[in-house]
Parts: C-alpha cells; sequence; structure tokens
C-alpha cells in the first residue's frame, strides 16, 4: 500500500486553480475509500472537481476546516473523530443532523458553512437496494452510540412496525427512546430499549427479528455485541443482518450465516452516504448521472 504523503493528507484549495475542491477529513485518513468514491462520481456526471483528504491533529478540526473553506474549500465529509465537531463548527444545521447529533457533511454557500448528515439516508438506500423491506418490519438497532444515534431518524421514517434498541448499558439506550420517542409516535412504530442481558432473557423466550443492525463498535475488534444463543434465538433464514464495519465477515455476520440468514456488511452505507453528500454539494440534478450501486460493485473487485 503506498504511504500518502503529507500533502495528499493537508488538501489545500489554493493549488486547484479553477476546480472546485472537497475533501474528507478524519485521523487516520490515508486509508478512507471516499476519494475514490467521489472521482468515480465526478467522472459518471463529467464535474471538474477535486477531492482530497484532510487529516487535521486531534483538537484541531476547526482550525483546519476553517482554513479549507478560507481557502476556497466548497464541502467537506467528516469522519471519526470529528463529527461532533463539525456538528458544533456549523453555522446552520438540517434537521436531520440536529436529530443525529453528528455532522459528516458541511458544505459552503454563500459565506456560510451549512452542516447535514448522510448516514442514516445512506443506510436505507443501501438496504432498499439489497431488497430489504424496512415498512412493517421488526427492527433490531444494537448499540446505542453516535452511529446508532446517525441512524435512528431515517430508519424510523420507513415506518417500520417495532424498532428495538439494545445497548449494553442502558442509560445510553434510553436516553435516544427519550430523543425519538416523538418521532416513533408520529409514525405509529414501536420504539424501546433493552440491554444486551435483557435481550438475552427476551431471545431465549422467542424473539426474532427481520433486520438486525450492528451499530456497536463491537465488529472493530471483530467481537459480536450478542452470543451464540441470542444469535441463534433471533434470527430465522428470513432476516437480514447488516453490520456496518466493511471490508471483513464479522463475527456477528457469522452468526446470522449460520442461521441461513442473509447479511451485508457497511460497504454499501459508505457509498450511498458519498452519494447523497454529491448531490448536496453539486446538485440533486445529477441524481441520475451517478450510479452508486456500480460505484460499489467497483470497489468489491477492486
Ligand atoms: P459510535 O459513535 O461509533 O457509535 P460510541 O459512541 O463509542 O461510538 O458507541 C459505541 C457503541 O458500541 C456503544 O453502544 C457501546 O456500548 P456502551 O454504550 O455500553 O459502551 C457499544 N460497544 C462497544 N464495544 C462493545 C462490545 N464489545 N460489545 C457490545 N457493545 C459494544
Amino acid at each position: 500500500m503506498s504511504q500518502s504523503t503529507s500533502a495528499e493528507l493537508h488538501t489545500d484549495p489554493t493549488q486547484f486553480p479553477g476546480v472546485d475542491v472537497y475533501a474528507v477529513a478524519g485521523n487516520p485518513i490515508s486509508h478512507s475509500k471516499s476519494p475514490a468514491i467521489h472521482a468515480r462520481f465526478a467522472e459518471q456526471s463529467k464535474q471538474k472537481m477535486h477531492y482530497g483528504r484532510l487529516q487535521p491533529e486531534i483538537g484541531e478540526f476547526k482550525a483546519a476546516a476553517t482554513s479549507f473553506f478560507a481557502a476556497g474549500g466548497k464541502g467537506m465529509n467528516v469522519t471519526v473523530p470529528f463529527k461532533l465537531d463539525a456538528q458544533a463548527m456549523a453555522d446552520a444545521l438540517t434537521l436531520r443532523a440536529q436529530l443525529a447529533g453528528a455532522v459528516n457533511t458541511l458544505r459552503m454557500e454563500d459565506g456560510k458553512i451549512f452542516g447535514d448528515n448522510t448516514d442514516g439516508a445512506g443506510l436505507v438506500r443501501d438496504l432498499l437496494a439489497q431488497g430489504i423491506q424496512i415498512q412493517g418490519s421488526r427492527i433490531l438497532l444494537l448499540g446505542a452510540g453516535g452511529a446508532s444515534r446517525g441512524v435512528l431518524g431515517p430508519l424510523l421514517e420507513q415506518s417500520p412496525q417495532e424498532l428495538i434498541i439494545a445497548n449494553r448499558s442502558n442509560a445510553k439506550a434510553d436516553e435516544l427512546v427519550q430523543l425519538f420517542g416523538g418521532l416513533a409516535k408520529s409514525l405509529n412504530v414501536s420504539l424501546r430499549a433493552m440491554t444486551l442481558s435483557a435481550l438475552e432473557d427476551a431471545a431465549k423466550a422467542g424473539i426474532f427479528f427481520d433486520l438486525v443492525i450492528n451499530a456497536t463498535a463491537a465488529g472493530l475488534s471483530n467481537e459480536s455485541p450478542i452470543s451464540d444463543t441470542v444469535a441463534s434465538n433471533i434470527f430465522v433464514p428470513q432476516s437480514f443482518a447488516y453490520d456496518m464495519v466493511y471490508g471483513k465477515v464479522t463475527t456477528f455476520m457469522q452468526q446470522a450465516l449460520h442461521r441461513g440468514a442473509r447479511v451485508s456488511d457497511g460497504l454499501g452505507m459508505l457509498v450511498e452516504q458519498a452519494a447523497d453528500a454529491f448531490l448536496i454539494w453539486r446538485g440533486a440534478k445529477l441524481a441520475d448521472a451517478i450510479d452508486s450501486r456500480a460505484v460499489l460493485a467497483e470497489l468489491r473487485t477492486s
């Protein structure tokens, strides 16, 4: 794998005269697939633009983003660990960014920085593209951190019958139920929280789900947040297990496969959230000019 040079990690819009410049900011960022994804969208829709990387030091996101935009940057994607800093520095937030409690897309317009969040919409688009029926379904969302919060609104808007948030500790899951309770009620979705140990008991008594989403950080260390016993009860062959982590078949996905369920990693979510950001920056009229599923297929074979 090639080493990124310092210039590649610090995209400077003044170095690209006459071209609209974007970047993804995170730390670390050298392995991000976002530049390749956006380069393909730009090619498909014939947009003249450059999309690079930015790696601010921890605690220096605001300064780095401010100078990027002051130098003419048009937009920025934001990833770990800066999504809260991005929310804090934006001049205005979309409703979905407020609900998500985090920002993954910044856009400069008329001297103001607007913050949005396309993660949840990206997940929903990927699920629908994979033929998953969300409306009327029974969903189990594992984890109650930022990743879960980011996708809850768009999931609820698809009108599942029920959505259960299961987390190791109960305080964070309860908080999410409080935050999203009004939206769930207005959409007639039964929303509740339980601990992973309560899920253990419920699973023994017989409970299964159409869709189980792993939004915990457990996938990163290749652990599953659920035990094999829980997995053998909650998955049936009609279930779909989605892990937000990508690039490997996680333990969580293996548990679901073992029960004959269908599985997916989160690469499609990455591509779809990027597609949404691209259209925010370059215009919704380009929706038909980009083919996110083709870009996803290319990434899978590269
Ligand atoms: P993020 O913003 O990426 O969601 P986070 O806010 O640190 O990250 O949240 C991580 C989530 O993964 C939390 O729900 C965490 O559970 P706790 O709230 O109980 O800490 C969950 N998590 C992390 N490691 C886990 C593990 N090994 N098993 C189960 N859940 C885990």
